[in-house]
């Protein structure tokens, strides 16, 4: 039997659970290509299945759906990067030697060196030819903060000299997002805690508001658009007075409103203004697989500054 090095998620708790071991290597089906990966990333959703630390209204139906007692997937992960080394007779997109990227959806297995993936997108993943002028670190960056930023940006049809209010636009999602409406030639102002206003300025932010201060909330103006990138679970009088800061047809759009969409299509585009230099992908810490514990302990403290990519090979 083949093995390959994967990181497993046996029991629920804190980041001392996951163990690096030998596993067995995944063989692909007919409508399967096999990716072997060089990069994934810890994402809040990471966090979120590992721990399972949620409120109790959505223990039980996160609980259901990921595992009752433990992790249904021993291995999690749902962000990768990484080269086709083998397809399936019925796969038509993709060619040996493909450089991919992608997210796995519910098959998640994203923290290991291969994975299989169907080519078609489901709700067990999307994958698309990797931007070439990027990492493989740099993609996963891309592919989680660009569909989740895509999505939600394209839902709101930003159009050009609205003004557009990203809070939380120093995380992963929101660094992509303050990127693509300033390339929608919005007027973008950029919310963060202090240590990262200069930061988001760099990426292009014509204003800024630091969310720690609660002063800053007199800087407030009225938006076509705010979109809260941080999600549901974390507030601040800021982003409470936000979601009145809107003129009469404002839309207030949080990040945590709908499903992400596994769409290869929307790669595509990511790639594209990626390709284009439009968008940057950008990473707080890259780990290697064998520290993914010190990894995980990063990203729970909640603010990593972009995306904490893991390299797997
Ligand atoms: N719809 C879906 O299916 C779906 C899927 C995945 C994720 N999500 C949501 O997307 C969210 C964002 O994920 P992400 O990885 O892009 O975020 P992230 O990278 O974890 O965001 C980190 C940033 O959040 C900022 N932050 C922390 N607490 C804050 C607060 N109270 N107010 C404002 N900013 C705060 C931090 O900035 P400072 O250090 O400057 O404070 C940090 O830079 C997740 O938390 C989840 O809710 C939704």
């Amino acid at each position: 039997m083949e093995t390959m090095k994967a990181v497993v998620c046996t029991k629920y708790g804190p980041p001392e659970v996951l163990r690096l071991v030998q596993y067995k290597k995944p063989i692909p089906k007919d409508d399967e290509v096999l990716i072997n990966i060089h990069a994934t990333s810890v994402t809040n959703s990471d966090v979120f299945i590992r721990s399972s630390r949620v409120s109790w209204q959505l223990l039980i139906p996160m609980r259901l759906m990921m595992g009752i007692t433990k992790p249904r997937k021993e291995i999690i992960g749902e962000v990768f990067s990484g080269i086709v080394t083998e397809i399936g007779s019925k796969i038509t997109r993709f060619h040996v030697g493909d450089l991919v990227y992608g997210l796995t959806g519910y098959s998640l297995g994203a923290y290991a060196e291969y994975k299989c993936m169907k080519e078609a997108d489901s709700k067990q993943g999307c994958l698309s030819i990797k931007p070439h002028n990027i990492s493989f670190e740099e993609a996963t960056s891309a592919a989680y903060g660009g569909l989740l930023a895509f999505q939600f940006l394209e839902q709101a049809d930003v159009q050009p000299r609205e003004k557009v209010l990203i809070y939380g636009a120093s995380g992963t999602s929101g660094i992509i997002a303050l990127q693509l409406a300033k390339h929608l030639q919005a007027e973008v102002t950029g919310v963060c805690s202090s240590r990262h206003i200069s930061f988001i300025e760099e990426l292009g932010a014509d204003k800024t508001i630091d969310y720690t201060h609660d002063d800053e909330i007199g800087k407030l103006e009225v938006y076509d658009m705010v979109f809260d990138c941080v999600g549901k679970a974390r507030s601040s009088a800021l982003k409470e007075a936000c979601k009145r800061a809107l003129t009469n047809k404002g839309r207030y759009i949080s990040i945590d409103d709908s499903a992400l969409r596994l769409d290869s299509g929307r790669l595509d585009r990511v790639r594209e203004l990626i390709e284009n230099e439009k968008i940057k992908a950008i990473n707080d810490r890259c780990y290697p697989l064998e520290q993914i514990v010190e990894a995980h302990r990063y990203v729970e403290l909640g603010h990593k500054r972009g995306n904490v990519a893991i390299t797997v090979i």
